[in-house]
């Protein structure tokens, strides 16, 4: 390993130090981060969820910045509206079309993907990033628990549905948007869904992030060498709206140490448009460095218990599998 690997290694095992605007701030100076090519994305197109707020919105201005046509779909047409106007007012051109969907509804992303599927030839890259931590305990319109729904159910049926597209497009993209705070919590495969335990709000978003990890594992595998690459991320500590409110506590004890939202979505853009960001797939990426998937051992979950999550998620979406094993 190189002396700038053995620091960043160190800078990972300190929470404080990866997560906060130090690390990054440490590993763009240590790795001397090349910025990213103006039109790297020219007749590429890029789907992202959440695309109005905090780190979907940064990510959402750097692809557009690059080229990218960029499908916005979110909850809200007015608030999807505002962010193409602004989009169409930088770049001077309409390549930002809306589509709206809740990802807690899957008749309402199965609705999306219908409109995409209409209007589109292409898909390079697929970004799971919308995302929201329930205070109680909700069921969606589908009767799933409304955490587990719009973090994984409602995501898994997004990339399944899109993924005839996305195979036709060579060197497509998935990247799902988890958390550092995954790491926090093992699965608990018997109640996913909370009817056992008293609900807990962040760890339920908490436990839901690592099943969207354990999904992308699951994907990785199943996907082999089809051509679609797809990697997790989570961002560290970012200032953004949805922080501020779901945890503010959190939010004003490390305020000082939080990073701007492009910071925070610095590696969802470098695996959306770097070329070296294509040689792995199934990994989860801090900084754009792969990562370890836990940090406490009872937290793991085997091949077995990754399996099982899949079979579970399909039958909560109500769909074949999408990909079933041979
Ligand atoms: N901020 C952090 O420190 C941090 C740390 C780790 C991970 N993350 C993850 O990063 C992602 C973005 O978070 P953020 O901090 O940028 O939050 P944010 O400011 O609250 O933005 C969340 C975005 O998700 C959209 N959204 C929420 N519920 C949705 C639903 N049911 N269907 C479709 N879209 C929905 C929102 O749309 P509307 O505005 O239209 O409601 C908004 O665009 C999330 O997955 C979050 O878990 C954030």
């Amino acid at each position: 390993m190189d002396r700038r690997s053995v620091a960043d290694e160190l800078l990972e095992q300190t929470i404080v130090g990866s997560f906060s605007r130090i690390g990054i701030g440490l590993r763009r100076r240590v790795f001397a981060w090349p910025p990213f090519t103006g039109g790297s994305l020219d007749g590429r197109t890029v789907l992202i969820t959440g695309p109005t707020s905090g780190l979907g919105r940064a990510a959402t201005d750097a692809l557009a910045a690059l080229g990218a046509r960029v499908i916005l779909v979110g909850p809200s047409q007015d608030r999807l509206a505002g962010v193409r106007n602004a989009l169409v007012a930088a770049h001077g051109v309409d390549r930002f079309p809306i589509v709206v969907a809740d990802m807690g509804s899957l008749a309402s992303v199965r609705a999306a993907v219908t409109r995409v599927l209409e209007t589109e030839s292409r898909l390079d890259v697929l970004i799971d990033n919308a995302g929201a931590i329930f205070q109680e305990r909700i069921e969606g319109p589908d009767g799933i628990e409304a955490t587990f729904t719009t973090l994984v159910v409602g995501p898994f049926v997004l990339v399944s549905d899109l993924l005839q597209l996305l195979q036709r497009t060579p060197g497509s993209r998935v990247i799902s948007v988890t958390s550092g705070g995954m790491y926090s919590q093992r699965l608990h495969l018997d109640d996913l869904e909370w009817r056992s335990e008293p609900f807990s709000g962040s760890r339920a978003y908490a436990r839901a992030k690592r099943a969207q990890v354990a999904l992308v594992r699951e994907w990785a595998r199943r996907l082999g060498p089809r051509g679609i690459v797809i990697n997790a991320m989570h961002p560290g500590w970012v200032a953004t709206p949805g922080l501020a409110e779901s945890l503010p506590g959190l939010y004003g004890l490390i305020r000082p140490l939080l990073r701007t939202p492009a910071e925070g979505a610095d590696t969802i853009v470098w695996l959306a448009a770097a070329a070296d960001a294509r040689v792995r797939s199934g990994a989860l990426f801090v900084d754009r460095r792969p990562r370890p998937f836990d940090r406490i051992p009872t937290t793991r979950l085997s091949a077995t218990d990754r399996r099982r999550l899949w079979e579970m998620v399909v039958g909560l979406s109500g769909m074949p599998d999408p990909l079933p094993e041979r």
